[in-house]
């Protein structure tokens, strides 16, 4: 397993371009099952959870072609059994059960285990699923869906205790799109990546209406067509970056964002005392670092609301912002395992109850941490950037699931990273 070993101190300075959407890229990969056509599919981020949905469709039968950024795939041949060991090595890949199902009226995918961040249940999308028709059975660690009838359209309520589900939302608008007559998701999650995915299914042939919004109507249609598409910018990466650069930069400029996508992460960094300017078509960036920095109270939301996906990085940064911050993640309450490590390296943070409070302090000093999902490992990469000393931070496959190239785009902004395989 490869380690990150990052020198503290140095200054971010110059450019990078942030990478297609992770979240978006994995359900629009999913989709093209919902067709015997081409799609083609371009800014596909080189990570790991990109190449496992591109295994996972491919062992389903589909051919796949990638180079560079751009994904084709034709799902003209397709089972409707997912391979058990892949599915269950990543969450997301629950996201071809909607497609499947609905493509081949049958579908068997593996219950995607929890994971370090929390129990992560698939009861809403089942819910959803059902709504439409299904008859769910659980066998072998396995989930067999059937509609022998097809699908129908149906309301359905997808909120659930922590809020809107964005993969659920997925399934069940990918399913509903050949389902007959009329589908309305209410509680539908609001993610810009869910509005990516509806919009590549519109130009698929789908009619949906209210994408972005709580309230998601899809008109059911009998078959779907091939497609080409560009995935959306991903406004985790770039708010990984941005903290990055609030952190240890001098005027980092990000090429590729979205202004609009970005406004509670950007709202954030400016609220603990840093300014960020956008150009005029909001696609780029440049962070300037505050002179008089304060601490923050923080809450994740679904969007638009504070991602949870940013809560972790938005802790590094915090953990050497003067003052007291309060940061609580709604979405996952346990998903505060960075904090450990943040703390070996001197951090003063106080997690109770889906809450951390931090104390900044003057400077974090390098230890060997270890990183344990993806967001809270690039993380450990941000703490790392300032602290005193070379931090090393194993299990680095965590960061490759979700970070195109993390290193490099670092090594171009002048940070004194390197990667040593572990022996
Ligand atoms: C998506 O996961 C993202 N992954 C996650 O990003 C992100 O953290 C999450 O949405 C929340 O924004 C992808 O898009 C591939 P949810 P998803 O269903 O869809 C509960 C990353 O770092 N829930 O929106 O799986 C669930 O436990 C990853 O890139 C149910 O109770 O998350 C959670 O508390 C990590 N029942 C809340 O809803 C269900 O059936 C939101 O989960 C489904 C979810």
């Amino acid at each position: 397993m490869d380690k990150l070993i990052v020198h503290g101190g140095t200054t971010l300075r110059g450019a990078i371009n942030i990478s297609g959407s992770k979240n978006a890229s994995l359900p629009i990969l999913a989709a093209s099952l919902l067709t015997g056509e081409d799609c083609i599919i371009r800014r596909v981020p080189d990570v790991s959870d990109t190449n496992y949905m591109i295994q996972i469709l491919s062992a389903l039968g589909a051919d796949v072609e990638r180079s560079s950024g751009t994904v084709r795939i034709n799902c003209a041949e397709v089972m409707d059994e997912a391979p058990y060991e892949l599915v269950r090595r990543m969450r997301a890949s629950i996201c071809v059960m909607g497609p499947l199902l609905a493509r081949k009226g049958r579908c068997v995918v593996s219950l995607p285990g929890g994971c370090v961040i929390g129990d992560r249940p698939v009861d809403l999308h089942l819910r959803g699923l059902e709504a439409l028709g299904a008859k769910v059975e659980f066998e072998c660690g396995n989930i067999t869906l059937t509609a022998k009838n097809g699908l129908r359209g149906a309301e359905i309520d997808l909120r659930g205790t922590h809020g809107p589900t964005v993969l659920g939302t997925d399934n069940v608008m990918m399913a509903a799109t050949l389902a007959d007559g009329t589908t309305i998701i209410e509680s539908a999650a609001a993610e810009p990546e869910v509005l990516d995915l509806a919009n590549f299914l519109n130009a698929m042939g789908a009619k949906i209406t209210g994408a972005g919004t709580r309230r998601i109507v899809i008109e059911g249609v009998t078959s779907l067509r091939g497609v080409e598409h560009t995935v959306i910018p991903d406004r985790i990466e770039a708010g990984t970056f941005m903290a990055a650069a609030a952190l240890a930069g001098e005027g980092v400029t990000l090429h590729r964002v979205c202004r609009d996508q970005m406004k509670a992460i950007t709202a954030a960094i400016e609220q603990s005392g840093h300014r960020v300017e956008f150009n005029a078509a909001g696609d780029s960036c440049t962070i300037h670092r505050g002179e008089n920095l304060q601490g923050v109270d923080l809450s994740t939301a679904p969007f638009p609301g504070y991602p949870t996906d940013m809560q972790a990085q938005m802790t590094a940064l915090l953990a050497t912002t003067p003052g007291i911050s309060v940061i609580k993640d709604t979405i996952f309450p346990q998903r505060f395992m960075h904090c450990a490590e943040l703390k070996r390296m001197g951090a003063d943070i106080k997690v109770d109850n889906g809450t951390a409070i931090v104390r900044g302090v003057t400077r974090l000093s390098a230890a060997p941490v270890m990183a344990s999902d993806l967001r809270a490992s690039a993380a450990l990469v941000l703490a790392a950037l300032t602290a005193k000393g070379s931090t090393e931070i194993a299990r680095v496959y965590h960061i490759d699931r979700g970070y195109e190239h993390i290193d490099e785009k670092l090594l171009m902004l002048g940070a004194a990273v390197e990667r040593v395989k572990d022996r």
